[in-house]
């Protein structure tokens, strides 16, 4: 490592054209927090309202008087801002360049105005099939045009869209969906992954079969690979005959501020993941201004976020944040390896790309290919590499500038989270010099801090966890129908602050280092997976008596699912149980909670109130025996000395 360097200074040439240079950044990073007011007013300027705000922030973290509120008494329409005004200037612009999972498939070039068409008609049809302001739509689409399409046409009519990832099984989606009482579900035929099919619709069909979830009326399936399936009627309506005769104006709902845009699910540390509530008018300001900045975005550039819009990245930096700006954006609807390694920096040449946004667990697993698919391709098009979801460490980060960026493009380490709507800290890219490995300084308005484990602010060079002292616009509002799990989970940890659940380390510099989570939140490939969700799905096993499951390094997906079995007793352990308790968490969770190792468990160590002790775990997990600490408190001291024996060593 320490043949990286420690700092890189912002490339000249992105400097010379940066709307925000250097010096800009300290000068309006100041004016941001000294009246949050003035200026969260000013920033909202950007977008179109129907009545303009004169409540700006109006928000107290106190538990006594708990409330988040944005522009409460504004106005306005998200599709309008994505879509509507963008008509006279930019209808001719391209919005979506959709590229499919075959690269000898044709692409597409959606424009405003064809996007435009498709979402009114999409919010009619919806409409007529009784779909009303404030009703929950599930949307389980692959990446296609039509994900957006749907999430914009929730949004012209005022539903509110949960979008579910398509990776999901059809037990998640059945959580999901009676969660918030969906009334309808837009899906797909399959989708396409690497030349896989994906049944979407038969996964539906699963779902909806299981209790709780007879709140949906409808089922549109949009047409994408034209694979067989099982229509219900009268459920279920094939998209296209639905909504193509549709008229293609549709009258937006006008929406408060704080009317909800869309609730989205995510993993936490207990229970099942909880629907984070974003609404309208904070959200999307600070989705676009955020995507302004970060990306320091230009009229004519070809943006291109490699999420699903399965999650948080997905709606807002995707959808929301660049067609609120009037972008063009691509979504990608394969993966980075199919048909061969090369295949993303090939989309790359073949639409232009300038701006490119990943996740870690992407940049590792292509430079473990090598430089050569790299090099074969051009990539003179980019002009700025991102990257979001995990800790991305130097040598990803190195490789990453120096093989895919040639050199000569700045990174941006970008964190945030689902709840907090949009990027946090990162550097302004044309002012701010990068530390590989850092996400170097609070966005404009943001205002971190780090705490001791008593809650103390702690100042200068620090380490401890990482916390908000005040909202900003994009903050999550609630968990859906359950507002006590909101101020719980956020704001009890740390009275009068908002606790994001991770660590971090600040310098000197004042650059912030994000360590990870702190809490049983495991982060794999960028996913977030709560250990109880896993160990939930684990006890469902009728041979299973007891499931503990903790994140130990993982060299690709960053962290790893580690599992630790006690079976009931008189079971017998065998590698064809060991399979079929994978399968289960599939099938329960999605292939995006499979455990990495499972490890029988004759006993788990305990506190003698009964309390594992998941510290030990995770250091056995991680392959290191001497670092188990003080294990006199526990109930049986022999049970780690087992555990120890039987651990996986990595080769
Ligand atoms: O632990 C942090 C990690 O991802 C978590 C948020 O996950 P999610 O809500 O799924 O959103 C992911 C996309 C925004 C955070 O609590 N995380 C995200 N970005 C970074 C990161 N950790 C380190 N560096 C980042 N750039």
């Amino acid at each position: 490592m320490s043949d990286i360097p420690a700092i890189y200074p912002v490339p000249e040439d992105f400097a010379a054209k940066a709307a925000i240079g250097h010096g800009d950044y300290e000068r309006l990073y100041a004016h941001s927090v000294r009246d949050p007011d003035a200026f969260w007013a000013q920033v909202a300027e950007r977008l179109d309202w129907d009545r303009k705000p004169t409540r700006i922030r109006d928000v107290s973290f106190d538990l006594k008087d708990f409330h988040i509120r944005w522009y409460a008494d504004g106005e306005l329409n998200a599709s309008v801002n994505c879509l509507d005004r963008h008509l006279t200037t930019r209808g001719d612009k391209t919005a979506l360049v959709f590229e499919p999972d075959d690269p000898d498939a044709p692409a597409q070039n959606v424009t405003y105005r064809e996007l435009h068409a498709r979402v009114c008609r999409l919010g009619n049809a919806l409409r007529n099939l009784g779909v009303r302001k404030g009703d929950r739509v599930t949307i389980y689409l692959p990446m296609i045009v039509d994900a957006a399409v749907a999430m914009l046409a929730c949004a012209r009519i005022g539903a509110i869209h949960s979008v579910v990832f398509g990776g999901f099984s059809p037990n998640s989606i059945a959580d999901r969906v009676r969660d918030c009482r969906s009334k309808l579900v837009i899906t797909a035929d399959e989708g396409l992954r690497g030349s896989k099919a994906i049944p979407l619709k038969a996964n539906v069909d699963a779902a909806l079969k299981m209790p709780g979830t007879e709140t949906v009326e409808t089922v549109l399936v949009v047409r994408h690979t034209g694979g067989a399936v099982d229509m219900q009627m009268p459920r279920d309506r094939w998209f296209d005959a639905v909504v193509d005769s549709q008229p293609d104006t549709c009258e937006p709902e006008r929406m408060n501020a704080e009317d909800p845009l869309f609730i989205l699910y995510t993993s936490g540390s207990t229970g099942k993941p909880k629907g984070v509530l974003h609404t309208t008018g904070g959200y999307l300001v600070f989705v676009s201004y955020t995507h302004e900045c970060a990306f320091d975005l230009k009229e004519d550039d070809v943006y291109w976020c490699t999420a699903d819009v399965g999650w948080v990245t997905g709606h807002s930096y995707i959808v929301y944040g660049p067609l609120a700006n009037g972008a063009t954006a691509l979504m990608f609807e394969g993966v980075p390896n199919y048909p061969d390694f090369s295949r993303f920096w090939q989309v790359i040449d073949k639409h232009k790309v300038t701006i490119f946004y990943t996740a870690p667990t992407a940049i590792r697993a292509l430079m473990r290919e090598g430089d050569g698919p790299v090099r074969k391709t051009s990539r003179a098009s980019l002009r700025l590499l991102g990257s979001v979801g995990e800790p991305i460490n130097p040598e990803a980060w190195r490789w990453y500038r120096d093989v895919v960026g040639d050199g000569r493009l700045p990174v941006i380490d970008t964190w945030w989270q689902t709840e907090t709507g949009g990027i946090m800290i990162s550097p302004i890219p044309g002012a701010i010099p990068a530390k590989p490995g850092s996400a170097t300084k609070p966005f404009f308005g943001v205002q971190p801090a780090i705490v001791d484990a008593n809650g103390v602010v702690l100042e200068g060079e620090a380490e401890g966890n990482l916390v908000m002292l005040d909202s900003w616009p994009g903050q999550m509002r609630t968990v859906y129908g359950d507002d006590q799990r909101f101020i719980d989970t956020y704001f009890k940890t740390y009275p009068g602050m908002y606790f994001s659940g991770d660590g971090c380390r600040r310098d000197a510099d004042g650059y912030y280092w994000i360590t990870g989570r702190v809490d049983d939140v495991i982060n794999v490939s960028g996913h977030r997976i709560g250990t109880a969700e896993v160990e939930s799905a684990l006890v469902l096993h009728p041979k299973v008596a007891e499931a503990a499951v903790v994140g130990f390094p993982h060299d690709i997906k960053g962290q790893g699912i580690y599992a630790y079995v006690t079976l009931v007793a008189g079971e017998q352990e065998s590698e064809a149980l060991r399979k079929e308790l994978v399968q289960q968490v599939r099938s329960e969770i999605g292939p995006t909670a499979t455990p990495d190792y499972i490890q029988w468990a004759p006993g788990l160590p305990k506190t003698r109130s009964g309390k594992i002790m998941r510290r030990i775990l995770r250091k056995i997990a991680e392959n290191a025996p001497d670092q188990l600490g003080d294990t006199s408190t526990l109930a049986d001291p022999s049970v780690v000395d087992s555990l120890v024996r039987q651990r996986r060593v990595p080769d």
